[in-house]
């Protein structure tokens, strides 16, 4: 099974340039799994009903999230009954939405895990004992299980491949917007990439505005942050499952910049 995962979509420029690009990727790499993190998809900040099915529509089937889940308060109105958005597994129980899905793509059963690291990040449950928990728990239905760590330090997340290496398909992070280049096959057969990158605009800093940011690192006065207008790039990653052992054959990272 082939799976391409998308790196943080942001804004409209994200979402346009996957309208655009996401077929041709999916054809020539003969995708047959569409994952992405859209956690600042509506806006910049959160996402949307609209937004969600924009997405779904050109071909993404299921939408992991991260710190910025809840910034579109329209998310309270659908997060429960979508089961193909799914945030961080280890916040606080009574939170609304899921940390996990099990979903049927093509007669297979593919197990979706969002974690949220605790380096920089608000404080919440331990993204290793919630993993372990959620991987169990999943694997008496399935031997595919792919893994969204939104987390900001590298060794959060290469701790976290390493400690589920063997036990999921696949483990990468999100959430810095940068994508690294360190993508591999563990010795038990985990993918694991540190961070897939952003699908955005390409001439800014992290998506934004570049001289909003800059205003911000050389004054003391806060700054409101816009999106950036212009280019757009395209990050992600493919990997290679093995349909019966759930263990990856292959790992490579998708770099697009349309300038
Ligand atoms: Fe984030």
């Amino acid at each position: 099974m082939n799976t391409l995962i998308i790196g943080d979509i942001v804004g409209r420029t994200g979402r346009n340039i996957l309208k655009d690009k996401l077929k041709g990727i999916i054809a020539e790499n003969e995708i047959n799994l569409v994952i992405a993190n859209a956690e600042n998809a509506a806006g910049g900040n959160g996402i949307t009903r609209k937004v969600a099915d924009e997405l779904f529509e050109i071909g993404i089937s299921a939408l992991t999230m991260g710190n910025h889940v809840w910034d579109q308060k329209d998310i309270f109105n659908f997060i429960d009954d979508e089961k193909r958005i799914i945030r961080p597994a280890n916040y606080l129980p009574n939170t609304p939405g899921r940390g996990s899905s099990l979903l049927n793509i093509n007669d297979m059963k593919v197990g979706i895990i969002n974690l949220q690291g605790t380096v920089f990040m608000p404080c919440n449950r331990n993204p290793f004992l919630i993993a372990e928990q959620e991987v169990n728990a999943l694997r008496e239905s399935t031997n595919i299980i792919i893994i969204d760590f939104h987390a900001e330090a590298t060794s959060e997340k290469i701790a976290m491949g390493h400690f589920l290496n063997g036990r999921v398909s696949c483990v990468y992070g999100t959430h810095t917007h940068v994508q690294t280049a360190d993508e591999k096959i563990l010795s038990e057969g985990t993918a694991f990439i540190t961070d897939v990158g952003m699908t955005g605009p390409y001439d800014s800093i992290l998506g934004m505005d570049k001289e909003r940011i800059i205003q911000k690192f050389t004054s003391s006065i806060p700054v409101k942050f816009d999106l950036a207008k212009g280019p757009a790039q395209i990050n992600g990653i493919v990997v290679k499952i093995d349909e019966v052992s759930g263990k990856c054959t292959d790992i490579y990272r998708i770099n697009k910049n349309y300038t």
